[in-house]
This record gives structure tokens, sequence and C-alpha cells, in this order.
């Protein structure tokens, strides 16, 4: 299904339909969106904004070129031609049925519809729509295009094919579909986030912790842990080398203590509100909310990174997401160009920054050997076949300062050569302003395979990094090449 989604219609473009928007347009899909808000095409903008600097910080692997994004009159116009439909108008039953029931009639017989709606039994969304076997919920979470998490659920009337048609889709762009295996009121994410605010909202009223006290309740210790391990995970070890039958019968006793309120509903009374609403001013301290998204957006990328570099959690996600664009995107070209040769970009990783809120001085070696690496691969080494380059020297000269989530650029000169060896020259770049971070010389040599030895490479081999001799002969000597320490 996901290869035959070209073009998908948005029904609704506020915080969720522009966060889909964002997801959808990233990942190359058009877009065409309807919303009877005139003020949407600034949300949508806004969100659009704020996924492509997220993007950029995110990941490195290629994104196909964006979508389109239109904005159509009604409904019907913005699913006739649609591959595929994503509902995201207010959550009010009454209001999403007439609109599925309309846009439904008006689409292509096969197109599949699924509903953002946070916790309303697809069985009652689905009951007025034409074909309502092609009906699923289809449940993200703020921001839908970082977050990669969405809950299936289908209705009495829903084909097992949706179902399987819609996850393709998720899937395809970079999501994590959960399929519930049985329909249920709010599904199972905000279940449990339902509980936890109703109690929290109960600490506030009864004026045992602020709203500041409880978030950091929250940040401070479980928080860290749900994002890799979620719940029962974590209480297994917690229950140590016994596991969750000791956890369970060491704290299974609690659960009869009247630790919670969680049955009860605290009264949104005008009080109630007034406090919540006067203490979370206190804690935003003046920022706005397009400063609070983008510092949720920019932590949000600092932990899927980090879960990634142990494949666990949404980290996982994104790795595999990587692997699918990586395959997709065709090869580079093999360049000679009379200008040092640009082979490798990077993000600077949050376990790069040391405590000073700089990149380690490590991790410059360590981004140089990629750029080489990158050098090796556009010559054209096989380290599988004859033998591959070692570096034997390097001297490194620290520029300036590298912080976490830049982006930036290695270029590499080629100095000298022989069938043995390559002298290369790399500066590291800022990429937003190319402002020289460090740069390093190499000597590298090559070592044959087969005895171990230095010897020389494949003639192919040669004759690439003859061209590229050629082409960089033209090309001054960079300032730093040659130098020792540095002694003034
Ligand atoms: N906000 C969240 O965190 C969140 C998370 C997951 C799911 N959801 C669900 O997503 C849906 C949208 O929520 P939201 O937070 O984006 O709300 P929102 O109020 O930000 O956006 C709703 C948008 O729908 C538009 N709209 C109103 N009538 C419409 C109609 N007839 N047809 C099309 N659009 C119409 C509004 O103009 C508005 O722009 C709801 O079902 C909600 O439960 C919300």
């Amino acid at each position: 299904m996901a290869d035959e989604i070209r073009t998908v219609a948005l029904l609704g473009g506020g915080v969720i339909g522009g966060g889909w928007a964002a997801r959808f347009l990233l990942n190359g899909i058009d877009v065409r969106l309807y919303d009877p808000d005139p003020g949407a095409a600034r949300t949508v903008g806004g969100m659009l904004e704020n996924a492509r600097r997220a993007y950029g910080r995110l990941t490195l692997a290629p994104l196909p070129s964006e979508g389109s994004l239109t904005f159509a009159g009604t409904p019907e116009e913005a699913v006739s031609g649609a591959d595929f439909v994503q509902e995201s108008a207010p959550e009010r039953e009454g209001l999403k049925r007439a609109l599925l029931a309309a846009a439904s009639a008006a689409a292509d017989p096969d197109v599949v519809f699924a509903s953002s709606t946070s916790g309303l039994r697809p069985t009652r969304l689905q009951a007025d729509m034409d074909r309502p076997g092609r009906f699923v919920v289809g449940h993200p979470f703020n921001p839908v295009y970082l977050l990669p998490l969405v809950e299936l659920c289908g209705g009495e009337r829903t084909a097992p094919e949706t179902i399987e048609r819609a996850a393709a889709l998720y899937r395809a762009i970079g999501m994590r579909p959960l399929v519930l295996r049985k329909e249920v009121d709010a599904f199972v994410a905000d279940r449990l986030l339902e509980a936890l605010w109703r109690e929290a909202l109960w600490l506030v009223a009864d004026d045992v912790a602020t709203v500041a006290e409880v978030d950091d309740a929250i940040r401070f210790g479980a928080g860290l842990r749900w994002a890799f391990m979620g719940s029962f995970l974590t209480y297994r070890i917690a229950g140590g080398e016994a596991g969750m039958r000791h956890f369970i019968e060491q704290f299974g006793p609690a659960l009869q203590l009247p630790w919670t309120r969680l049955t009860d509903v605290p009264e949104l009374t005008g009080e109630l509100v007034e406090r919540v609403v006067a203490q979370s001013d206190e804690q935003a301290a003046g920022r706005s909310i397009r400063e609070l998204e983008r510092l949720r957006d920019d932590c949000l990328v600092s932990v899927i990174q980090g879960l990634r570099a142990h494949d666990a959690g949404a980290g996982a996600v994104l790795a595999g997401y990587e692997r699918v664009l990586m395959a997709a995107a065709p090869p580079g070209p093999v360049r000679a160009d009379d200008a040092p040769l640009r082979l490798h970009d990077a993000v600077v990783q949050p376990d790069w920054i040391d405590y000073n809120g700089h990149a380690h001085e490590s991790r410059y070696l360590h981004v140089f050997g990629d750029a080489t690496d990158a050098l090796l691969r556009h010559i054209g080494v096989d380290p599988s076949g004859g033998g591959s380059y070692f570096t034997v020297e390097t001297h490194l000269s620290h520029l300036d300062q590298a912080r976490a989530q830049e982006r930036v650029h290695v270029t590499t000169q080629l100095l000298g050569h022989d069938d043995k060896r390559l002298h290369v020259f790399h500066a590291l770049y800022r990429t937003e302003d190319d402002v020289l971070l460090a740069s390093a010389e190499q000597m590298l040599l090559h070592v044959d395979a087969r005895t171990g030895r230095a010897g020389a490479a494949a003639a192919e081999v040669l004759a690439r990094v003859a061209r590229i001799a050629d082409a960089h002969g033209a090309l001054s000597r960079p300032d730093r090449a040659g130098r020792s320490i540095g002694l003034r």
C-alpha cells in the first residue's frame, strides 16, 4: 500500500492535522488539506517549519523531495483523487461522523479512511460511512512528525485488510503502528495518560504539589525509564533476580492501600482551573508556545538519537526508517572536481558533548575517521577484496567549537599519493555558517589483505586516485598543511 500512496487528504489542520501534514510532506507525499478555519494555513506552516528543523537534526538519511501542500475548499474536494484520508477534526462524535459520511461518499471506493480520534470508538465513527470496512482509527501522538507511535483500532465493520494497509503506510513514513487486540474506549496509551493526568490533578487540587513539582516527579525519575523500557520491563528489573513474580509479591499488597484516587474524578472547579493555569504560567516563565515546542523537539531528537545507539525503543524505529531511506536513495556520482571533495556530512550527536556543552575532542577524530571512510568508498576501496588503507599518522588542529545537534561537513583535499600512500587534508566546517571548526592532515597506507603488509592498491583504485590528484593539483595548499605543534 505504501508505494501506492502519492496524495493524502487531511480533514482538519490543527495541532494534529498540521503534524500529519508535516510528516507526510517530509516523506515526499502530496497533501490536500481541508479545514474550515482560514487560520489553519498558518498553523500548518508553523508546524512544517518546526518539523523541517527537527528532521534536519534528527537524521542524515536522504529524505525524498518534499511533497506539495494544497488547501481544499470542501472535504469532498480534498478527498477526491486522494489515495489515503486522515481525519483530525475536533473530538466530537457527531461532527466526525457527518464529516466521514460526506467525505467517504466523494472518495474513491478503495481509499482507506483513518481517524486521529483520541478515544472515540471506531464502530460508532464508521456507522454512517460509505463502505465502512475501509475505516480504522489511526491515533497519533503530538508532535506527529517526531513521535513514532500510532495506535490502530478497528471497529466491528473494519476489514482486517484496512488495518494492514494503514499500518504499511504508517511504517513507510517512519512510524510504529500498535494494533489493538480489541475495540475499547481511549485505546491503550490514552488510558494510561488519563490515569496519570487525573492523579496529577488530584495532587494539585489537594495542594500536595504544584504543577511544576508534579512534572519534576516525572521527568527526574520514571519518565527517564519510560522512553526505552515502558512500565512492565522496568518493574521486572525492580524485582531483582526473582523478576516480575517477586515484584508483584513485594508491591502487590500496596495496591490495596489508598495510595491513589484514580477512580474519583476531580471536579474542575473554577478555583482548580485558575490554580493550574496560574502555576502553569509560572512554570512556563514567559516562554512562548513556539519556544516550548522547539525545546520539546530538540529534547525529543536527542532522546531518540541516544536510543538509536542502543537500538532501543523509538531509536530502533528511527534506525529502521533510516535503513529504508538509505536503500531507496540513488548512489551519489563519482566526482573529481577541481575543489576539495565533500563526502561526509554529520550531525553533532548528544553523546559527543562533554560537561562544557562542547563536542569532546575525541569526536573530531571520529568525524575525520568517517570522512576517511567516505573517501575510501569514493575511490572504490572494497575492504572485503584485496586490502584497504590504514591511517598511519594524523595531525589535528582544533579551531572552533561544535555544539549539540549542529550540522557539520568535511571537505577532503588530496595533497599527494603514490601506489601505496594517500596524503590527505580534511577540513571540518559547521554547515550553517561555513565556520572552520577543525582540520586533520593524514597519511594513509595501503595494506594488502593477504600478506598483512604494505602493498600497492588495486589498479582501479589507483586510477580513481589519479583523477582526483589531477583535479586537486590546481588547488592551493591549505595553510595548515605540513604543520606540527604550532609555536608562536
Ligand atoms: N492534541 C493532541 O495531543 C491529540 C493527540 C492525538 C489525537 N488527537 C485527536 O486529533 C483530533 C484533532 O485534535 P487537535 O488537537 O488537532 O485539535 P485542534 O483543535 O487543534 O484542531 C482541530 C481542527 O479541526 C478543524 N475543524 C473544525 N471543524 C472541522 C470540520 N468539519 N472538518 C475539518 N476540520 C474541522 C478546526 O478548525 C481545527 O483547525 C481530535 O480527534 C483529537 O482527539 C489530539
